[in-house]
């Protein structure tokens, strides 16, 4: 008999690589998607909350409830990056406006109420934004923590430095207070930091097979990576862009595509120059007890085989 599906909510700020990450869970029969929180990001909270529904519309999922949740970072003005994932955030394609509604509770709400109604260590989180609905929930009830199995993140850099500052990646800089409470937490945390995802690189026969699948789904994945990739390959000089926030649902599903070290991760919240960076101990030097597993490495190809084959079933 198949194994219970995981459960899990993605906390997002959708971007075109949150649409992706999305997409892959809703096609993987092996995770049961209980909700979507939307954060401000990439774009405000409103373009956020209302792309995340655009998604699940496009993957023929409007039963997927989705939530609004903060609307800025904790104790900072919201920084946002148009200038990467465009006005919209999702531009590359033009999509219909959602029909499905909005849910008519905040996302951290949504959050507490559904970690405290399941057992300990049923539910996985995965944050592919600024971390602010899922510190907000643990400062407002700190008794969820334990209830939570996992928290797989997308944030952060340490070899391969930042993309928004020369020390921090944009998730973690927008909301390095948030960080901070999290990686503090004592949660089991897995990290899928720049290091991985400038080694998950698009190339052209990468989004060409998106496109070749031939159907709507197809055809929106391969116009978003275009779209996103003339920045990033003007910015790196790389032959293609690193789609981020699928690596945490490609860990979920195959976690032996991925190597890394269990070390401690802490997050600068007063660097003059080095704000949101995440200082993590690789060396193990500094003698403070390891709290995420920080990934180095994603063997490409075959994370990319899985991505298509799983926008293909859609
Ligand atoms: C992260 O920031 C956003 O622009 C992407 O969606 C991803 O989550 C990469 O730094
Ligand atoms: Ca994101």
């Amino acid at each position: 008999m198949a194994p219970h599906p995981r459960k899990i909510i993605i906390d997002t700020d959708p971007g075109q690589d949150d649409a992706v990450a999305i997409l892959l869970a809703l096609a993987s029969p092996e995770l049961d998607v209980l909700g979507i929180t939307t954060v401000a990001g990439n774009v405000p909270l409103a373009l956020t909350a209302r792309n995340a529904r655009v998604v699940c519309e496009l993957a023929g999922r409007p039963d997927v409830p989705v939530f609004a949740g903060c609307d800025a970072p904790m104790q900072r003005p919201l920084v946002t990056a148009e200038h990467v994932h465009g006005k919209t955030g999702l531009d590359g394609i033009d999509l219909p406006a959602p029909k499905m509604p909005l849910q008519d509770i905040h996302a951290v709400e949504f959050l507490v109420e559904t970690l405290r109604a399941e057992p300990a260590g049923a539910v996985t989180l995965c944050p592919l934004g600024p971390l602010t609905n899922i510190a907000t929930a643990l400062a407002r009830a700190p008794d969820i923590a334990p209830k939570i199995a996992e928290i797989v993140l997308m944030g952060g850099a340490y070899f391969e430095v930042g993309n928004i500052t020369p020390a921090a990646e944009f998730n973690i800089f927008v909301d390095p207070e948030a960080a901070d409470i999290v990686f503090r937490s004592g949660i089991n945390l897995v990290v899928v930091p720049l290091d991985v995802t400038h080694k998950a690189l698009t190339t052209r026969p990468r989004v060409e097979a998106f496109r070749t699948l031939g159907t709507p789904v197809g055809h929106a994945v391969a116009g978003w990576t275009d779209f996103f990739e003339r920045f990033d390959m003007a910015k790196y000089g790389s032959q293609g862009a690193p789609l981020h926030d699928p690596c945490v649902i490609a860990y979920l599903l195959d976690p032996g595509l991925f190597t890394g070290r269990h070390v401690n991760v802490m997050i600068e919240t007063r660097g003059a120059f080095t704000t949101g960076m995440t200082v993590a101990d690789w060396w193990r030097v500094s003698g403070r007890e390891p709290n995420a597993m920080f990934l180095g490495d994603v063997e490409a190809e075959g994370f990319y085989r899985l991505l298509t084959d799983r926008i293909g079933r859609l």
